[in-house]
């Protein structure tokens, strides 16, 4: 058996899978984000702890053979964060999440022509080699205490195992890795006042990173010598969890964020495209990813301000699209990354009548959302674009949303079975290839499909005027904000 655990903005995830490769326990527990300024997005690391332990003691008392049986771990986590840990192994600060916006001024000054060579991207905000460049200007005390930078699933690697260890996937996300060579740069950590002693130690998401430590293994009933694999960032390892890992193969996630992930065989970096070129977990693979900010989060957005759950929302749509609305949304709640790179720029909702009610609204977001990851799709290079795209994430849930993807996007989008699990059963699976030395090949395979979304063919024409619309309203509404 082998445990992935995803953490997740919103909530960590533990999911078991049996020898069959099929899932046979999971718990979960929510995580809460703190917003203490303006374009802030932060999280205590320690909550990330209390989170494990919580999954894990429940997963002790209602699955304590499934447990027993754990041979191999693997990690996934949301990507990008700053966790500054000091000497004693503890954080010296909250991590500052993907999603903050804190230090656009750090990240234009170092995104130049040699950052984008070595790195293979853009310097976006949400990285994480701008927010310690923020932290040494404004916390100059904090950044002399850093011991080492990790990533927010990293940082449990650390309370699991002891061990100061990234993998490839995740690293790629900081703008101190050189991407094509798979290792860190030591010239880009010097553009940080940074050092190479700094950083975890690097291995491939399917290598062996180090052991669960003999104390929890005690704790929550698992064996001796479990091993932890290097795992993955979120996208990565829900590319596992879907067996995305061929070219012309993709998937779209609709988490907080939206994501659409394309695999390449290759290093082929477009960083003016503001397309994210990361390394995969997988050796000697790379992927291209679009990335909107506010994916599921505008739903979640929208659901807390007329007060009715996210589902409920998307589920009292019909079952059937149709034509786009005349509201119209622009999903920047965090700023923009894929086209625009725009981390001032917030969202806007246009076209609102005297009859707009919540159904409306609720379709306008969706509709916003999908034109986004459309922006996305058309970053990407014309001969990379995917035939058919995975859904996974909170999001895939709403049918109407699929199959206004499917449409927008001009693509099929296919739902899995096990659609909740991508990003832990991709961690599972990392953990499988650690624990057993397998051909990773073998084992990330694509889940069943319960559902296959086509493209509404009589509704091409409206939704790409439409687009062309949500194009033209990016331009006016920077010319407000500046
Ligand atoms: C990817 C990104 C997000 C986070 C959130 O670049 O910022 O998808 O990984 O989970």
């Amino acid at each position: 058996y082998t445990l992935g655990l995803d953490l997740g903005t919103s909530s960590l995830k533990a999911l078991i899978v049996g020898e069959d490769g099929k899932p046979v326990a999971s718990a979960s527990e929510s995580l809460s984000v703190e917003r203490p300024a303006f374009g802030w997005s932060e999280q205590n690391p320690e909550s990330w702890i209390v989170a494990c332990e919580a999954v894990l003691s429940r997963l002790k008392s209602e699955h304590p053979d499934a447990l027993a049986k754990v041979a191999g771990i693997g990690l996934s986590g949301h990507m990008h964060g700053a966790t500054l840990v000091g000497e004693d192994g503890r954080p010296l600060r909250p991590c500052i999440l993907w999603n903050d916006t804190r230090s656009a001024k750090e990240a234009a000054e170092l995104d130049d022509a040699e950052a984008r060579a070595i790195t293979g991207n853009i310097v976006f905000p949400g990285f994480t080699a701008p927010k310690l460049d923020w932290v040494r200007r404004h916390e100059p005390e904090i950044f002399d205490k850093v011991s080492v930078v990790l990533l927010p699933k990293d940082y449990l690697r650390l309370w699991l195992t002891g061990e100061r260890v990234s993998e490839m996937s995740d690293a790629a996300g900081t703008a101190w890795l050189d991407t094509g060579g798979r290792d860190w740069s030591d010239r880009m950590l010097e553009r940080t006042h940074l050092t190479r002693s700094q950083m975890p130690r690097l291995v491939e998401g399917t290598e062996v990173s180090g052991t669960l430590r003999g104390e929890l293994a005690e704790r929550f009933g698992l064996g001796r010598g479990v091993v932890v694999a290097g795992g993955a960032g979120d996208n990565a390892a829900s590319a596992c969890g879907v067996g995305v890992s061929e070219p012309g193969s993709g998937f779209l996630s609709l988490g907080t964020s939206g994501v659409l992930f394309t695999p390449a065989a290759g290093y082929d970096p477009a960083p003016d495209t503001a397309i994210h070129t990361f390394c995969h977990a997988l050796p000697g693979l790379w992927h291209q990813m679009g990335v909107t900010l506010s994916a599921a989060g505008s739903i979640d957005w929208l659901s807390k301000l007329l007060k009715e759950a996210p589902g409920d929302l998307t589920g009292r749509l019909p079952q059937e699209i149709s034509a786009p609305g005349r509201e119209m949304f622009l999903p920047y709640l965090s700023g923009e990354r894929t086209p625009h790179n725009d981390a001032e720029i917030r969202g806007v909702l246009t076209g609102l009548q005297s009859d707009t009610d919540r159904d409306a609204l609720t379709r306008a977001v969706m509709e916003g959302v999908a034109f986004s990851m459309r922006d996305c799709l058309e970053a990407g290079a014309a001969n990379a674009r995917p035939t058919r795209l995975v859904a996974v994430g909170a999001g895939s849930r709403s049918p109407y949303w699929l199959s206004l993807l499917a449409t927008v996007l001009d693509t099929q989008v296919v739902l899995p079975e096990a659609g909740d699990f991508g990003a832990a059963l991709g961690a599972a699976r990392l953990g499988l290839c650690a624990a057993t030395g397998d051909d990773p090949a073998t084992i990330m395979t694509m889940p069943p499909i319960a559902r296959s979304f086509e493209p509404k063919a009589e509704l091409r024409a409206e939704f790409g005027e439409a687009y062309r619309r949500y194009r033209d309203l990016y331009p006016a509404l920077r010319a407000l904000a500046s």
